[in-house]
């Protein structure tokens, strides 16, 4: 139908596919822009700033989607098509728009809805008071966009698990020791990252800046740790390796946005400027008095340090940016909920990276990337949103100091063996029939400051601190004389409830919340706001004129059978019978009329009526504003509800701990933490293990998962070499290790008889899966980057794990790597870790080595049917063969060529054997 829409082009006149495309605008031509009706030409002066997104366009009930989107949403979801004038249309009544958006969000599309800002009535009134040229459309505005990473009010959120949105700003450094004018190449330099990431549900930012290594490994962490929903980046800004690691860990390139350096994506500067202009937190009680200060006062301490760092600020500004093309800056900003976050490292917790959460399926699996099967899916049984989330946190960054992990086995150990009387059930239980009752109040308060909390929602928070109170008044702090747990009874004592008490006392008396979930309104008792009052009571002195009225023309006409009559949007018809019908007066308007009666309006009615309505709408105004008054009292406290939350949260995932422990089958242990020296007082790490499963893996009802034993550190050797047969279980027992040790640091029970460990400071882990995503990059490549990377960052108290070390290469060059590297692992770092082999010379060489255990896993073999029972259990020694045949066998390769497979390998094996004599 239009030229322009046939050959789409941005504003700048760049074709998709184009370098520099903006796909956010659409060009129209001058000559479109004169044939536009009026409210044609207000559809598309939105739509051209807002091309990629649905566009939700109200009008009068309902909020239509036009041309391109209507496309949309008859193909996706099969709405019915419309033809009209000039434009297909499809439309959903306003009702059902959140429904519908978030459907649209759930595929991928960004949703902007378009508001109208007046109602007619209001229209009418602002015309007639400033006696302007009434225009022909009905002023509308873009009033909310939604996007998968930024969605913020719960009619759109489904999930409990945070949805994150994070900005990122990199920059090359010169490489070490080389002189500044050498050229900054892609390759070696190490890239310098700002980082900025918002929970918009919960209004929480972390700021992060680091220098990287080259694999970038804080910031390939740091995605996995948050795998944001949406990403926010520069035009240009990043570098081909931090792009495709993007590509790999969030793929979707719908829920990148690409911005504009400078104009958009703001350099540090015009952050700063911006932040200042947008004052976004006056309310400090800070004063600003020190003039010669660059940044204001009233900044949050977080911000103004994060302000010295270029990056990091211009990260920030990136994120502004996009937040306030959003229209939810304000609200968020404003809560000032800064942080400083460092993937990697914090010195109080053990370090799980990028790669060690992946290998180890943490959070996702390495199969279809669900959670099924993941240790997080394992553990996670908190009853609120909000612990849970908290525990995703936890699981990230495990404890590592031997008090903080006992403390936590303490209060799992409580809340299993405390018995509250009054509910006839441990305190774990009655914890969750209480926590049970709660909704997602962190969302919720939120929601309150940005004034677009739901008043059903908003009572429930009520409600639910109300309840919270119980919880740590009654139960809790009745039972600080048995809490063995410190940090338990310190949040059974915690001190500041009695404000908040008081909050909630006041807002009992200030409204019937009953009511107000009913009216979906708040309405204050008398005497509570004089707008208030006063705007009903105006509303009120007008029914009664009206009511005056009537009783005067009653007595005018002569009958009490005329009386008022509402027929839709008009109210006060006088409705007159027919036999009085004779004595109306001539300037009377007839209106409507039956059989038995006629209606009428006359001037004097008219004018009522208007004033009437007048008044409703300023009574209606006055009573949303009571709502946000009642809001913002309720906000002027949020740091000590969000403190009360976050309270909560932990008791929720200390009583999760408690709970894990039933899903870890027997036996399973409580840890025991040791902190050992070696003899020349250097710190020696221990890893005992008895009967230790993997608490994931599946092994199907008819066979057991087969427990084992390992032990490592201590008087024994600190590093086992393992070999076995192909698909012998050498990678599980790896990885179980791992496992166990995370779970321990956690403050979780063991799925092990006994389990005795030093804690450590970080789990480096090798695992040859999956690497051939990384394009361009050879699988050796990465093999060895990654050894370096540990060999370098290894400490005595780091556990390595290395599996099949020297795969990716030639037999000969990938033995000898394997033989230095496990060289200098045993005699350099001394850390505690299991290393599997295919190598049989490996193992030859190490088999009399006292700082390296040989073991295998066991299997019965039959040589003659080429078949292999395995046993999975880990036995002291070599295995001779790698029984790769026999797996090929299972896998299905034809017999004939699993047999001459063997002829060449028994005939390789004979000349190597005849080489090396
Ligand atoms: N202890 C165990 N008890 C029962 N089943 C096990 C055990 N360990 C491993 N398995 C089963 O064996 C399968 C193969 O294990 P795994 O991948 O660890 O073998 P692998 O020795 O690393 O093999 P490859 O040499 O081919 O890498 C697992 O998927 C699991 O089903
Ligand atoms: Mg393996």
């Amino acid at each position: 139908r239009y030229s322009w829409l046939m050959d789409i082009r941005d504003e700048n006149g760049k074709r998709p596919g184009e370098e520099d495309y903006d796909p956010r605008t659409l060009y129209i031509p001058p000559s479109a822009w004169k044939k536009f009706t009026p409210f044609e030409r207000q559809y598309w002066e939105i739509k051209a700033k807002h091309w990629e997104k649905v566009v939700f366009f109200k009008k009068g009930k309902f909020y239509e989607l036009y041309e391109k989107d209507a496309d949309i949403g008859h193909q996706e979801f099969d709405l019915k098509m419309t033809d009209r004038v000039n434009m297909r249309m499809v439309g959903v009544p306003e009702a059902s728009f959140e429904q519908w958006a978030s459907q649209f969000v759930a595929k991928g599309y960004k949703v902007a809805k378009v508001d109208q800002m007046e109602t007619a009535l209001k229209k009418s009134m602002n015309a007639r008071n400033s006696k302007a040229k009434e225009e022909k459309v009905i002023k509308r505005e873009l009033s909310q966009v939604l996007t998968a990473g930024t969605l913020v009010d719960s009619g759109f959120l489904t999930n409990d698990m945070s949805a994150y949105c994070i900005s990122i700003k990199e920059e090359l450094q010169p490489i070490n020791g080389v002189s500044e004018s050498y050229m900054v190449t892609e390759d070696r330099s190490p890239p310098k990252f700002g980082v900025c990431i918002v929970d918009t549900t919960t209004a929480t930012f972390k700021f992060s800046s680091f220098v990287d290594d080259i694999d970038r490994t804080r910031f390939e962490t740091l995605l996995i740790q948050y795998k944001p929903k949406e990403i926010v980046i520069e035009r240009g800004g990043l570098s081909q390796r931090t792009v495709q690691m993007l590509k790999r860990i969030i793929g979707n390139k719908d829920q990148w946005n690409v911005l504009i350096p400078e104009k958009e994506f703001w350099g540090p500067e015009k952050t700063e400027l911006e932040l200042k202009i947008q004052d976004y937190f006056k309310d400090s009680k800070i004063k600003e008095n020190d003039q010669n200060r660059n940044i204001p006062d009233n900044w949050p301490s977080v911000l103004k340090q994060a302000a010295n760092e270029p990056v990091l600020l211009s990260a920030i500004g990136g994120l502004l940016w996009y937040l306030q093309s959003l229209k939810i800056d304000r609200e968020l900003f404003s809560l000032k909920n800064f942080s400083f976050y460092d993937p990697v490292n914090d010195a109080s917790s053990l370090i799980l990276d990028g790669q060690t959460l992946m290998n180890l399926e943490v959070f996702q699996n390495n199969g279809d990337g669900s959670t099924e099967g993941t240790l997080f899916e394992l553990l996670e049984h908190c009853t609120t949103p909000f612990g849970k989330r908290q525990f995703r946190n936890w699981i990230c960054h495990p404890l590592r100091d031997i008090d903080a992990i006992e403390d936590r086995l303490n209060a799992s150990d409580d809340m299993l063996n405390i018995y509250v009387e009054e509910n006839n059930s441990s305190l774990v239980d009655y914890i969750d029939t209480i926590l049970r009752k709660l909704p997602d109040l962190e969302r919720i308060i939120s929601r309150i400051h940005a004034g677009s909390c739901k008043v059903k929602e908003f009572i429930q928070s009520l409600k639910a601190f109300t309840i919270i109170m119980e919880l740590f008044i009654n139960v809790l702090n009745s039972q600080v004389d048995h809490l063995t747990s410190k940090r338990l009874k310190e949040i059974a004592q915690f001190g500041f409830f009695d404000v908040l008490k008081e909050e909630l006392v006041w807002f009992q008396n200030a409204f019937d919340w009953e009511k107000a979930i009913k009216d979906n309104n708040i309405t204050p008792v008398d005497g509570y706001d004089e707008t208030y009052d006063e705007t009903k009571q105006a509303i009120k002195d007008i029914e009664m004129e009206l009511q005056d009225y009537l009783r005067k023309i009653q007595k005018k006409l002569g009958s009490k059978d005329i009386v008022y009559k509402d027929l839709g949007k008009e109210i006060y018809q006088i409705q007159v019978p027919k036999r009085l019908v004779k004595s109306v007066p001539k300037d009377w308007i007839q209106m409507s009329k039956t059989q038995a009666v006629n209606r009428y309006y006359n001037a004097n009615l008219r004018n009522d009526i208007q004033r009437l309505n007048e008044a409703k709408e300023l009574f209606n105004d006055a009573e949303s504003e009571v709502k946000q008054r009642i809001y913002q009292r309720f906000d002027t406290h949020y740091d000590k509800w969000l403190k009360v939350i976050k309270l909560v949260a932990e008791v929720d995932c200390l009583a999760c701990l408690a709970r894990c422990r039933e899903v870890l089958g027997e036996p399973s242990c409580r840890p025991e933490f040791v902190s050992t020296l070696d003899t020349d007082m250097t710190e020696s790490s221990v890893l005992e293990l008895t009967e230790l499963r993997h608490p994931c893996v599946n092994v199907g009802v008819t066979q057991d998962f087969i427990p084992n034993d390992t032990y490592l550190g201590g008087e024994r050797p600190k590093l086992i070499l393992l070999t076995g047969p192909n698909m012998g279980g050498k990678s599980t027992l790896l990885r179980q290790t791992c496992i166990a040790v995370i779970m321990a640091q956690i403050g979780c029970y063991v799925p092990a008889r006994k389990c005795r460990l030093t804690p450590f400071d970080r789990i480096f882990t090798r695992i040859g899966a999956n690497d051939n995503i990384l394009a361009g990059q050879s699988t050796f490549m990465i093999e060895l980057a990654e050894t370096s990377k540990i060999l370098k960052e290894a400490t005595p108290r780091s556990l390595v794990i290395l599996d099949e070390l020297g795969r990716g290469t030639s037999t000969f060059d990938g033995f000898s790597i394997a033989y230095s590297v496990l060289n200098y692992i045993i005699t350099q770092i001394r850390c505690i870790g299991l290393f599997s082999t295919h190598y049989g010379m490996l193992t030859e060489e190490y088999k009399n080595n006292p700082l390296v255990a040989c073991k295998f896993m066991s299997f019965h073999s039959d040589e003659e049917n080429h078949e292999v029972v395995f046993l999975y259990k880990l036995t002291d020694g070599i295995c001779p063969k790698s029984y790769g045949m026999n797996v090929a066998n299972i896998a299905g390769v034809p017999k004939s060529i699993v047999l001459q497979a063997e002829t060449v390998a028994a005939e390789f094996e004979k000349n190597s054997k005849i080489q090396e004599a």
